[in-house]
Order: structure tokens, then C-alpha cells, then sequence
């Protein structure tokens, strides 16, 4: 007996051992670093930055970079992400205005475009999971957010002021070497389906440009990038985010089930709801959910359209209730 147990010591001494050399070895590892492998094509790139595509960069903008590359006073020299779950530790966004130091102004329209849809840097270095990766995004929306990125528009005008690059805790590198990885780049062109088909149109605003499963299912960790439908709890809802105070929103079941979701909404409380913010049940809906303003009427019809057509999930969420 008393042998056994010296094994039993041993192979738990062992185990202690090589989990904590893993340990070690992840921290100080840090985040992974990528070969950038940028194809030819991609490098050539050079978006013709004509006055709609600027106008349209700007709209997607709005939804899906601004709120977290602004800074204070509406330049986009980035922010401290104090909306990011605690057990990320601290984070800041970078400062992507025109500067050649401080922000992008040397990077290439081939490099902004690789580095957007894998998060891979020229120099290797990889952007973790608080940077969104656009995998799925079509060809002309991305080109749309470069030529926005290289326009005039005041909050983009050479800005000096960044934050001192993020030091990651262990989580974060733990999650960058065992659960997360750069998106790999499309095999082919992605094109914007057609908005005759609004139920294909739907599904590529919801998920393909805007994400909204991504916050929509239920958890972040167990969502698929390449193949949103297979993500767990598809647009179940749940999730538990943070608003800027660090309290709890959970995300709402938005599947048509007719207890649990919305299924017994209107058209015309969805387009509020998520062009407006309003809750149908009154005041407003929280943060991390926001006002998407600059999405067409066509869009959000589109996105209605698509909804109706996930699969319906049970799921109750507890939601989010204001102390005062
Ligand atoms: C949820 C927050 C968030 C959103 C939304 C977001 N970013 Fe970022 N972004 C970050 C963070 C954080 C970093 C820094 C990552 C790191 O530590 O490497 C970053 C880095 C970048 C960089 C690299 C800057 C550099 O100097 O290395 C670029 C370019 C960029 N973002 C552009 C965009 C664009 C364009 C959009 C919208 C399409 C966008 N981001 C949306 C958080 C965000
Ligand atoms: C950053 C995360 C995030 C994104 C992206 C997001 N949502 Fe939300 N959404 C939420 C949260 C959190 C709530 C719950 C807010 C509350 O309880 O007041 C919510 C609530 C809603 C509601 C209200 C449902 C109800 O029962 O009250 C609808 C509808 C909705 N979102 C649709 C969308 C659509 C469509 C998109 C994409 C265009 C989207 N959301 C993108 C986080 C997000």
C-alpha cells in the first residue's frame, strides 16, 4: 500500500511538474507570434478610394470600429477597454489616425487588409481576441474601411497621443496559444449577396460584416469565425458581457422561439430596437448593445428576414436591471 501511494505521489509531482513548466512556458511565450504570409495579390493592393466607397467605410465604421478606437475627444488614438471581461486584465485599443509613427499611416492598403481579416501583422506580431477578425467579411466592405481609413475624415487626422502597448495577462496568452488562432484568409473572392435575397443579404449583414452572433450566442469561447450557425447557442443569447461599469449585461435570445426569444415581435419593434436602441418593453436597451444608426432600412429588413429563419432556441435569460 505504502508503495502504491509513493506512485501516486510521484505521478502527481510529475503532473505538477510539467503543468507548471507549460505554465512557464506560455508566460513567458506571451502571445503567439505569426509568419506573416501576405499573398502577392494582397500585397499589390491598392484600393481606389472613390467618394462611395469612403461614405460606406465611414457607415461600417461607426458600427464596428469607433466605439472602441475613440478616444475622448472623438479621435480615433484609441482607448482603455475597461468593457473587456476582468479576466482579460487591462487592455487599450491602438491608435489607427494617419500618423507614421503613432498610428497606421505607413501601412500598406495590403497589410490593413491582411491584418483585418487574420490579425496578423507585417512584423509577425498577432492581435488577440479583443481586436475583432473580419474572416467573413466581403472583398468591397473591407476595401470600403480602407479607403475610410485613408480619408480626411477629422477623426483620422494625424494624432501623435497612444497607449503604451498592452501587456497581457496569463489568460489572455493562455487563450492565444491553446484556444484562439488567427482566421485563415478566404480561399476565393466573398461578394456581397444580392439584397433580392433578402434572407442570404440577411445573414451576411448579421454575420458576415456586423457579428451580431458573436455577442448573440453564448459564449464567446465556443463560437465558430468560419461557420457562424455552428457557434453554441446560435443567436440563444446569454452571453454575459460587461458594460462600462464592469456590471453584467447578458446578451438577449433573439431566435424566433415565441417564449424565450422574439418570436412574437414585430417588424417594426426589431427595426427599432436594434436601429434605435429602444425596448419594446420600454426605455432602453444597455450597453454592449448600441444603436446601429448607420444600417439601411434594407439592412435591418434583411437582418429581420434572416432571424426568422434561425433555428429557435429556449433559452430565458436573466436580463440586465439598472440599479436606479
Ligand atoms: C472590441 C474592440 C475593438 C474593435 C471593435 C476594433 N478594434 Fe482595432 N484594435 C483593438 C485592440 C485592443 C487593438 C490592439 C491589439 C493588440 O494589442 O495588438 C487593435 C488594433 C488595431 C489595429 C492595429 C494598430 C497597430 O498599430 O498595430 C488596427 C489597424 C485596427 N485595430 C483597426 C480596426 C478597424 C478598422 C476596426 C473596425 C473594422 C477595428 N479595429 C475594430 C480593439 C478593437
Ligand atoms: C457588442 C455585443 C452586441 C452586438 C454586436 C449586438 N448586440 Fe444585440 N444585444 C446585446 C445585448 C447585451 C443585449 C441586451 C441588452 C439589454 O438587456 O438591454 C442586446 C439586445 C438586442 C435586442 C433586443 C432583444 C430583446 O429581447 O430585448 C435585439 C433585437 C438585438 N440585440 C439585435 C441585434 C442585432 C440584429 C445585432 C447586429 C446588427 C446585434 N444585436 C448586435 C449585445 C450585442
Amino acid at each position: 500500500m505504502k508503495h502504491f501511494l509513493k506512485i501516486i505521489a510521484y505521478l502527481i509531482a510529475i503532473i505538477i511538474l510539467i503543468t507548471g513548466t507549460g505554465a512557464a512556458y506560455i508566460s513567458i511565450k506571451g502571445v503567439p507570434n505569426y509568419k506573416a504570409e501576405i499573398p502577392p495579390d494582397i500585397l499589390r493592393l491598392k484600393v481606389k478610394p472613390d467618394s462611395v466607397r469612403i461614405a460606406r467605410g465611414a457607415r461600417i465604421a461607426t458600427l464596428l470600429c469607433n466605439e472602441c478606437h475613440k478616444g475622448a475627444d472623438g479621435k480615433l488614438t484609441g482607448r482603455e477597454l475597461k468593457d473587456v471581461p476582468k479576466v482579460f486584465g487591462s487592455a487599450a485599443s491602438y491608435n489607427i489616425t494617419h500618423d507614421p509613427d503613432h498610428g497606421i499611416g505607413k501601412w500598406t492598403d495590403g497589410e490593413l487588409y491582411y491584418f483585418l481579416r487574420t490579425g496578423i501583422r507585417t512584423n509577425g506580431s498577432w492581435a488577440p481576441p479583443f481586436m475583432p477578425k473580419f474572416p467573413l467579411m466581403a472583398d468591397e466592405d473591407l476595401y470600403s474601411i480602407i479607403a475610410w481609413l485613408r480619408s480626411d475624415d477629422p477623426s483620422l487626422l494625424a494624432d501623435s497621443r497612444e497607449y503604451p502597448p498592452n501587456n497581457y495577462n496569463f489568460f489572455v496568452k493562455f487563450l492565444a496559444n491553446v484556444a484562439v488562432f488567427p482566421p485563415p484568409l478566404p480561399r476565393g473572392p466573398i461578394t456581397i449577396p444580392d439584397t433580392a435575397n433578402q434572407v442570404a443579404f440577411g445573414k451576411y449583414i448579421a454575420d458576415g460584416l456586423c457579428a451580431c452572433y458573436s455577442c448573440h450566442s453564448a459564449d464567446f469561447a465556443k463560437q465558430d469565425v468560419l461557420f457562424p450557425e455552428k457557434s453554441l447557442g446560435y443567436y440563444g443569447g446569454g452571453n454575459p458581457m460587461l458594460n462600462l461599469e464592469g456590471e453584467i449585461v447578458p446578451t438577449a435570445n433573439i431566435t424566433p422561439d415565441k417564449e424565450t426569444g422574439i418570436g412574437n415581435w414585430t417588424q417594426q419593434q426589431f427595426y427599432e430596437a436594434v436601429k434605435y436602441g429602444k425596448n419594446p418593453k420600454g426605455g432602453p436597451l444597455y450597453y454592449p448593445m448600441f444603436p446601429h444608426t448607420t444600417l439601411t432600412d434594407t439592412e435591418v429588413s434583411a437582418i429581420w428576414a434572416f432571424i426568422r429563419t434561425v433555428p429557435p432556441l429556449k433559452n430565458k435569460v436573466a436580463r440586465y436591471q439598472p440599479k436606479n
